[in-house]
């Protein structure tokens, strides 16, 4: 499935306009956007947020890049990702969230796209991801897999007992 199939596949779905540049409104929209999808503890949703705000005070320094997609006027998904301290091409995936009424029609992929080729631009060669290995959260982990990610090593226990982190990887 390709850009084609995203959400401005569907008929009545507004064109989505892209942008990696960060403004001070994506703080409240990526708060609005990441409760949204009911997947996170306020103090992840705190988290997210937080990367916005470092990035809008120190800009490339923060070590936080964003890709963020658009649609009506509103932000229907974004990514943030950074090369990850001391390592030579590793990329971490901190955060990637499509709003929930356009999840599954492709968004997530092409936003992920985006992702990868702009952090080959700042000397990426694999990106990492990790999330939970509770029930809830095996959509997610199938989108990775279906994205080409791999899994690579599951901590037990990690986040607290009975929810392990998982850990992804893919070359780019
Ligand atoms: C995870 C997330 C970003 C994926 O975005 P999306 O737009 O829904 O995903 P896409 O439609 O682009 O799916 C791409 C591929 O992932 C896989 N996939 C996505 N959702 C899936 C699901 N519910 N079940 C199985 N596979 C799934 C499929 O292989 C799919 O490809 P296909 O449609 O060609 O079969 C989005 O669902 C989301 O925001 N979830 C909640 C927040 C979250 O968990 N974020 C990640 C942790 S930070």
């Amino acid at each position: 499935m390709g850009e084609a199939a995203t959400a401005q596949g569907k008929p009545d779905a507004p064109e989505l306009v892209w942008r990696e540049a960060v403004r001070a409104e994506d703080a409240e929209a990526v708060r609005a956007l990441v409760a949204a999808t009911a997947m996170f503890t306020a103090e992840e949703v705190d988290i997210a947020v937080e990367l916005v705000t470092e990035r809008l005070a120190k800009g490339p320094a923060s070590g936080y890049e964003f890709v963020l997609a658009e649609a009506g006027g509103r932000l229907a998904g974004y990514a943030c990702y950074g090369p990850t301290p001391a390592t030579v091409g590793t990329i971490d995936l901190y955060w990637i969230v499509v709003s929930p009424d356009l999840q599954g029609q492709g968004l997530g992929r092409a936003i992920l796209a985006r992702t990868e080729i702009a952090a080959r631009r700042i000397g990426g060669e694999r990106l990492y991801v990790d999330t939970s290995s509770q029930e809830k959260y095996a959509p997610t982990r199938a989108f990775y897999t279906g994205t080409g990610f791999a899994q690579v090593a599951e901590l037990p226990d990690f986040y607290r007992r009975g929810d392990g982190k998982v850990i992804f990887v893919k070359a780019i």
